[in-house]
């Protein structure tokens, strides 16, 4: 498939990495093309740097993972996302993001012309996207989003990161409930001392 990655940082880069590895083309967009995090990227396979409204035009699904504080400001600088699916990595922090939203997928959807936004890749931690693999078994992971067409290829992305499982919590109504569960997380992590080496799994009978 062929993704465009706009904000190469931690989540950006790890998920670039995996998908390159199994083949998808990677279109790095990128605000400077002389400095950007994530240079080594572009000793991936199937990996190129362009700017952003160049990655996005190449690509049919667009990854943005930029800090949710500029999540209008990138939305805007896509340019036509009509009929491409975006997905949405984003969470807003200790009431840091766009203002007026309570989500950072609201604010894609309100300030881009597509119709499809997936979040997903929101729920755990970056170090779990280069490898998922606790054991002998993988985490899971989960989006939210109305595109069933949208889901069942983020769907596919993600057994191809390497999770075991990848939930549909449900439409567009399920996207702030998708930051609860990631504040879930890094509360775990980070404020209650588990540490980054955590995820979550799904057991069923
Ligand atoms: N870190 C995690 O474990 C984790 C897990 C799940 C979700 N998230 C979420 O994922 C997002 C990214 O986190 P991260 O840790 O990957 O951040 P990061 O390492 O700081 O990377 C941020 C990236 O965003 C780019 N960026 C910043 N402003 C931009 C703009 N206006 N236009 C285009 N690109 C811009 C930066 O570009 P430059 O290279 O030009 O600086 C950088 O490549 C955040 O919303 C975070 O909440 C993080």
């Amino acid at each position: 498939m062929k993704i465009a990655i706009i904000g190469t940082g931690n989540v950006g880069g790890a998920l670039a990495t995996v998908w390159s590895r199994k083949g998808h083309e990677i279109a790095l967009g990128v605000q400077n093309e002389n400095e950007f995090k994530g240079k080594n990227l572009l000793t991936n396979p199937n990996t190129t740097l362009n700017s952003i409204s160049e990655a996005v035009k190449k690509s049919e699904l667009i990854l943005i993972a930029t800090p949710a504080t500029v999540a209008i400001q990138v939305s805007k600088s896509l340019g036509d996302t009509n009929g491409k699916i975006i997905v949405d990595a984003m969470n807003i922090v200790m009431g840091r993001g766009p203002i007026g939203f309570t989500n950072t997928s609201d604010a894609i959807l309100a300030n881009t012309n597509t119709k499809e936004v997936i979040k997903c890749f929101n729920t755990t931690g970056f170090n779990n996207m280069e490898n998922p693999i606790y054991g002998n078994e993988a985490i899971d992971a989960f989006m939210a989003g109305d595109s069933k067409r949208a889901k069942s290829l983020v769907r596919d992305l993600a057994l191809d990161a390497g999770f075991a499982e990848c939930y549909d919590v449900g439409g567009n109504d399920k996207f702030t409930l998708m930051e609860s569960y990631a504040f879930f997380w890094i509360n775990l992590a980070m404020m209650q001392g588990l540490g980054r080496e955590i995820g979550f799994k799904i057991l069923k009978r």
